[in-house]
């Protein structure tokens, strides 16, 4: 190829190009800046010299700006030597479906375009993370060299040819660089096949069961409609807003009781349906909900642990399981009985990879939504659901038995998180440092039944590569075992967001079955007393409640 073709462009750096806790995320207009997207993009080929004559991934939640972002990337990737790019048609590929097409084709890296659940359209978010050959999220080392180098860079290089058109199937050229673009389902939907047992759900979606999967405008949409409708008969119309929007129908892609309250009406009332569960924008998250009931993730973990010799894929055994810190500890208790290793990380996907890669453990999740095994290295929104519904379709109950019978062997770890939205940036600093500040004289205080036992600002030592992360949260214990755990968001892109995580354990059966807001009430007011949440935000109840 002739170096004609491939122009160096002068570029200056920005210097609010470091990762957050899933990638570079701002709203569109940010990445509509000329370079803006450039820069960060020849800062990871600049620092990541194996995609050099390597195979890369490229796929995107369909977001606003994904396109023209693909195509900037497709030109890049060609002006910096890269040899070939597997593209999803369109430009779409859900964020766990990445991970499996880099590990499936062995590349050497893959680059996402979503600012996951982050709303979408021009005034909304957009955002890029780069995953390693193993599939997962770029460690803080990898994003903390991208960063170096953004502040440094002076100009980038690109092919001055057209990218091919993304919505065609097939093999194309861009300069010495192959491009496939792909159909971006069948690989994923393939791999669910090989670990589920599609024919006894087949059997219980034809046997009068209902299901509903909300898609949200975003990824799963084309993903769902593939595995429900083609593979496991289900009628087209129990996928919910399945096809993907550029602004996700100006709705907010997050699968929680708020975002996606349509769909838990639905399972609400005489004619409630038995099984109804959403994705987010980029396709990782996941909300399980079963008629009248909720599976909080924490639980869901717990219970996908705890089931686990009944699923094809995980019936020859399991290694540990691994929670976030804000997690409730269901999952723990299942892993004692289980006799297993449980690891407790910082909050963030990446934590999990080495544990994965080392066979440490074989199940992982957030209470975010978040849950996952080793059979990619992101969490997987559309495996939790076909998890849920491969133990609904092997053991005949309902969701709200397989919840009360779990509750009754374990114990209950009722949960709860509050997010305080967009507050000043000074102020939640300041909340958090004076929160550090009392560590040492909250222990021994008391609050009516609830006694403080401890407190500590959560650091995490990787098992494998002994790194260490610190000031993950501020965590409080109390001696009936209750959390609240205090962290700021790193996603956000207005403001801080505080969210406060609450938890308490209830071992007997005959109070299990509270209203987790009652409950909680009790933990919600020490959890403001201690913080001055109120009194320093101005606030006088959480923007969202999960
Ligand atoms: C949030 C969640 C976290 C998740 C991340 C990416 O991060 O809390 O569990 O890994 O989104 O989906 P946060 O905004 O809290 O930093
Ligand atoms: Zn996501």
């Amino acid at each position: 190829m002739s170096e004609a073709s491939i122009q160096q462009v002068p570029t200056t750096p920005f210097d609010d190009q470091r990762a957050g806790t899933s990638g570079l995320r701002k709203p569109v207009g940010v990445f509509e800046q000329p370079h803006y997207l450039e820069n960060f993009v020849q800062a990871i080929f600049d620092t990541r010299p194996e995609l050099n004559g390597g195979l890369l991934i490229l796929g995107g939640d369909g977001r606003f700006y994904n396109d023209i972002a693909i195509g900037i990337i497709l030109r890049m990737a060609a002006g910096n030597g890269v040899g070939r790019v597997i593209v999803g048609q369109h430009g779409l590929l859900s964020t766990p479906a990445v991970s499996h097409l880099i590990r499936k084709y062995q590349a050497q890296g893959g680059i996402i375009l979503s600012a996951s659940h982050n709303p979408g359209g021009p005034d909304g978010d957009f955002g890029i993370k780069f995953n390693t050959a193993n599939g997962g999220p770029a460690p803080e080392s990898v994003t903390e060299a991208f960063f170096q180098k953004t502040l440094e860079i002076d100009s980038y290089r690109i092919h001055t040819g057209d990218a091919p058109d993304i919505g065609r199937i097939g093999g194309f050229e861009l300069g010495d660089m192959r491009i496939d673009i792909i159909d971006p389902v069948r690989d994923y939907a393939g791999m669910m096949q090989d670990l589920f047992d599609f024919d006894a759900m087949r059997e219980l979606l034809a046997s009068g069961f209902q299901l509903r999967f909300d898609a949200m405008h975003a990824i799963t949409g084309p993903y769902a409609r593939h595995i429900f409708t083609d593979l496991l008969g289900a009628p087209a119309e129990w996928i919910l807003n399945a096809t993907p929007l550029p602004d996700f129908g100006g709705g907010h892609p997050d699968p929680n009781l708020k975002h996606a309250a349509a769909l838990v009406a639905l399972t609400r009332g005489e004619n409630g349906v038995d099984f109804a569960a959403a994705s987010d924008g980029d396709g990782d998250r996941n909300m399980i909900l079963g008629k009248h009931c909720f599976v909080t993730p924490s639980d869901s973990l717990a219970i996908i642990t705890a089931n686990a010799a009944m699923i094809p894929g995980y019936r020859n055994g399991i290694h540990g399981v691994a929670r976030s810190m804000p997690t409730s500890q269901a999952a723990d208790r299942v892993a004692e009985r289980l006799g297993i290793a449980h690891y407790e990380t910082p909050t963030g996907w990446k934590y999990f990879g080495n544990l994965l890669d080392h066979r440490r453990i074989t199940f992982c999740g957030e209470e975010s939504f978040g849950t996952g095994s080793d059979h990619v290295r992101e969490k997987d929104g559309l495996w939790a659901v076909l998890f849920w519904l491969n133990i609904l379709a092997g053991s005949g109950r309902s969701v709200a038995d397989i919840l009360a019978a779990h509750w009754r062997e374990y114990g209950r770890n009722y949960y709860t998180r509050h997010d305080y939205e967009g507050i000043d940036s000074g102020i939640a600093t300041q909340l958090m440092d004076d929160l550090r500040a009392q560590l040492d004289s909250l222990p021994g205080q008391r609050f009516g039944e609830h006694t403080i036992a401890w407190a500590d600002d959560f650091s995490y030592t990787d098992p494998i590569d002994a790194t260490v992360s610190t000031h993950q949260g501020i965590r409080i214990g109390f001696e009936n075992g209750s959390r609240i755990v205090y962290r700021l968001s790193g996603t956000g892109t207005q403001g801080a967001t505080l969210r406060v995580y609450l938890e308490s354990f209830e071992p007997d059966p005959a109070k299990q079955q509270h209203d987790t807001r009652q409950v909680m009430q009790a933990l919600v007011d020490i959890a403001n007393r201690v913080a001055g949440i109120r009194a320093r935000t101005g606030r006088n109840a959480p923007d969202v409640i999960t």
